[in-house]
This record gives structure tokens, sequence and C-alpha cells, in this order.
């Protein structure tokens, strides 16, 4: 039982207390949401998941995923029954070896009560038998389980998972994964980390994929079809594997030319934000519609339509600077989206000075002077842009300003061991907005509180920053659009579900 203090004057009370029985007295069900104040009901109360393993089969030519999921997690708090996220159809649940009642509630809600309350701090295993056709599926109306002629695909933010795992899904609880799926021979099961085995039966090959750092749920990705799967290793000794649609048409060239750069990329990258963090790293390119890339840990999801106008690697930039700033060091809220979106971006920034396309100084003074001060780019306050402007184009080009005008705030030496030290300071964690201005501060000895206000917070223009103002150049013309702009943006040109 949970131990309470009995302060004296509660005795009354307490007597009445040790009349219940233990369970009904002091166990409570898990909130339906983790306390995300963008999404109130992603995510769970009451337990912390480490480890999903998920052992699936799918068949392309009806979209049926079927299997179990089996889930170590510890409980948080004394708990009477608890949620996971999820749609599909659930058959059975066992709590410790012990079928569980289940019932399924309100969008994506699925309520577990095991036939025993669980004590806090308690080890668990949750075993979820499934099956479904995800792309039936829609919880708030719309569905991230994309088909594609010869499979399917998952991968999406913020939610992903409910379409293929039942889970805690909230970047704040993250967990290690293994994904083993069966397809019929010659479809090929795609997911993150590193392939550990393939094997053959009747008909059947099973993919099994291990990632053995923590890893965000909306990072965990799927994808099912006829690809072509490249491995190698970078020169730095990052093992890369890719995998490419067989049905890219006239976008193959460009897909491969660009995504096979993953490997000298990461090490590009590993010079200013420290070592790879993870075990392996790669992309894949799935036949999909749909136009954006989304960088799901190890394994970045990229569509073929971010190649459709030639070689992109700003796009790679952009997804692999997330395996440090998202993926290694995840948000603590989805309001922190700052410290992922700010900071791919600024990346590629860093990247088009690196291929003389223009410098970041150049990309900064660009963004600044093409939105004039009564442009709505500047009601959006990347440090809290509220969910409807998650993923606004402020949220990038704003937020990389952002991250120039600390630049120039403290100084070459500071930043650059900044952007190195981040990673390293919340490696496989979780930090907010808030951890990165102090840690910023701590690095650079300055207080940076009015100008992470001004750039992050106010829903105005910032004024010119004084040193930047003075310049001669900047003050006739607007800056001359830096040749990597329009790619750059393009990399945000399509959001759609
Ligand atoms: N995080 C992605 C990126 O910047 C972009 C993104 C935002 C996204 N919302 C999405 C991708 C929804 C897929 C689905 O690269
Ligand atoms: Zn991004």
């Amino acid at each position: 039982m949970h131990r309470r203090i009995i302060a004296p004057g509660a005795l009354a009370a307490a007597t009445l207390l040790l009349a219940i029985p233990a369970s009904a007295a002091s166990h409570s069900p898990g909130a339906p949401g983790i306390g995300d104040p963008y999404y109130p009901d992603y995510g769970n109360g009451g337990y912390d998941v480490s480890h999903y393993d998920l052992r699936l089969t799918y068949q392309p030519a009806t979209d049926e995923l079927a299997g179990t999921a089996t889930i170590s997690a510890r409980t948080t708090q004394d708990l009477s029954r608890f949620n996971l996220d999820f749609l599909l159809d659930v058959g059975e649940v066992r709590v410790n070896g012990v079928k569980a009642a289940f019932t399924t509630a309100r969008q994506h809600e699925l309520m577990v009560t095991p036939k025993t309350p669980l004590a806090k701090g308690t080890p668990i295993t949750v075993v979820v038998r499934y099956s479904g056709v995800p792309s039936t599926k829609s919880a708030y109306g719309f569905t991230t389980w994309h088909r594609t002629p010869d499979g399917a695909v998952a991968a999406d933010e913020p939610e992903a998972a409910w379409w293929w795992f039942p889970s805690n899904d909230h970047p704040s609880d993250k967990a290690t994964y293994d994904v083993s799926v069966a397809v019929p021979d010659g479809t090929q099961a795609i997911s993150n980390g590193t392939l550990q085995s393939v094997t053959s039966k009747l008909g059947w090959t099973r993919y099994n994929w291990r990632e053995n750092k923590p890893q965000a749920t909306y990072l965990a990705t799927l994808a099912l079809g006829k690809f072509d799967i490249t491995t190698g290793t970078s020169e730095d000794g990052v093992p890369v594997i890719n995998a490419y649609s067989r049905d890219l048409g006239d976008n193959d060239g460009a897909a491969r030319a660009s995504v096979e750069r993953t490997g000298e990329i990461v090490d590009w990258l590993s010079g200013f934000f420290g070592p790879y963090p993870f075990s392996s790293a790669g992309g894949y390119v799935p036949n999909t519609t749909t136009g954006y890339a989304l960088e799901t840990q190890t394994r970045v999801y990229y569509s073929p339509r971010q190649f459709a106008n030639g070689s992109n690697t700003s796009v790679v930039v952009h997804e692999l600077a997330h395996q440090w700033y998202g993926d290694s060091v995840s948000l603590k809220g989805w309001k922190d989206i700052w410290i992922n979106e700010g900071f791919a971006r600024y990346a590629q920034w860093l990247w088009s000075e690196h291929e003389g396309e223009g410098t970041a100084q150049e990309l900064a003074d660009h963004v600044y002077a093409s939105h004039p001060a009564d442009d709505p780019f500047w009601t959006v306050a990347p440090g809290d842009p509220g969910p409807d402007h998650q993923f606004d184009i402020a949220v990038y080009d704003r937020g990389a300003l952002a991250v120039q005008a600390l630049r120039d705030e403290i100084g070459d030496k500071a930043f650059f061991a900044l952007l190195k030290g981040w990673p390293q300071r919340h490696a496989y964690g979780n930090a907010s907005v808030a951890d990165f201005q102090r840690y910023a501060e701590q690095v650079s000895g300055k207080p940076l509180a009015a100008l992470f206000d001004t750039w992050l917070f106010q829903p105005s223009k910032p004024a010119a920053p004084a040193a930047r103002a003075v310049s001669p150049a900047k003050t006739q013309t607007a800056p001359a659009q830096p040749r990597s702009w329009k790619r750059i943006q393009a990399t945000n040109d399509v959001h759609s579900r």
C-alpha cells in the first residue's frame, strides 16, 4: 500500500481510510493525458515506458496489420487503471501476465484496468494483442497512416503511433524499440535503428529492427513496400542505412544523389553539434504523395517531392540536424518546438554558407527584411507558438533568426560552444526553451532574458539589433535574396496530411 504521512488533525479521516480496502483508498486512474497544454489528451499519466517490443505482420494487399506489443514500463503512482493511445482493434490485454479488462474511449484512448491495482514504482509488462486496417481509422477526423501503391508509411508529427502501436504518445516519455515486422516475400519493412536480422518462412520475410537509444513515439517510423536498401559507413564510422522505393520514377536519381550524402552530412554536422548520438543514420524515400520530410530517429522520412526539382541536400541537412536537436535532445512539451525547428533551420543556413550560397547572416538579414512590421509573420512567437501555429514558417525562419540574434549577442566563441554543448548536456533526454536560455546564460556568462523575450516571445517585429543597425550596407536597400533561399523555403512547402 502507498504510505501516507498522517497529520494529527487527520486522525479521524485516517481511521476511516484504514477501514476501506487498501486498493480503493489509495489507487486512482492514470490521467488520460500527460499534461501538455497544446494537446491535453496526448500521452497518459501514471507510468513511464522504457521499451516497446512490437511483433507484427503486415499484408500490403489489404492494409491489415496484426500482432502484439509488449510494453515494459514502471508505474509512477498507485494505479487502479491506465490509458494507452491507440486506434486499432484490441483482442486482449495482459498486465504482468494476467488478463486485464479494457475499453476504448474518446478518439484514441485505450483504457486498461488490471485485475489487481498497481503500486507506485513497480515494473510492469503490458502485452496488447491487436489487429486492424490502419487506413480505415481516424481520430479528430484525420489519419496519419499513408498508403502507397505497394504498402504504407507511418510518419507524422505530432502523432503517428496511434495507427500502428499502443503507446504513451508524448515526447517526454522516451523508450527503446524492437520492431519486428513480417511482410510477404519481395516486400521490405523499414524502421528505426539497425537491422538485426532478416528471416524467411513460408512466403513471409521478417525484418527485425532495433533502436537502442531512447526514442520519442512520434520519431518511431514504419514503412512497408518494395524498397532498395543500401548500406555504407561515413568517413567517421557511422553506419548508414538508406532505403528507396523501387517506384520513385523521375525523382529516383535526385533522391539517391541527395540521401546518399547522409554520411558526409552527418560527419559535417558533428563538427558543429558533437559526435553523432545514434548507432546508425540514414533515410528512406517511399512512394508517398505527401510533401514533407520528418526527422524520424536514425531513419529520416523523405517525401519524393522533396527531390522533384533535383538534388536537395538542404532538406537532408535539416532532418539530420534534428538527430541532435529534437531526437537525442527532445522537447519537454510541444511548446518547446523552437529548439527543434529553429536549430534545424539554422543548420540549413550554415550549410548554405558552406556551399557558398549565402551566409547565415545574409539569410537572417533576408528573413528580417522580407517581413514588414505589419506582416502576421511576426505575430507568431516561436518560443510558444500555440498548437495551431506549431509548424508555421515563423517557427522556422523567425526561429533561426532568433538563433542568429543570440549568436550576435554572445559572440561566435560562446555561440559555437553552446551549439556543441547543448546536445551533450541533455543527450537522450528532454529539455525546454527555459532550460536552453539558462544554459546559454551559463555558457556565455550573459543575462539573456531580454533577448529571448524579444526574439522568441513578443508577437511583434523586433527592432534591428544595435550592432546591425549601424552597418551601412543594411540601411539602404533590402539585402539580395541568397541563392539558397528558395531551396530552403521549399522544405516547408507541403505539410498536408
Ligand atoms: N518536423 C518536420 C520538419 O521540420 C516538419 C513537420 C511538421 C512535419 N509537421 C509535420 C512532418 C507533420 C510530417 C508531418 O522536418
Ligand atoms: Zn524540422
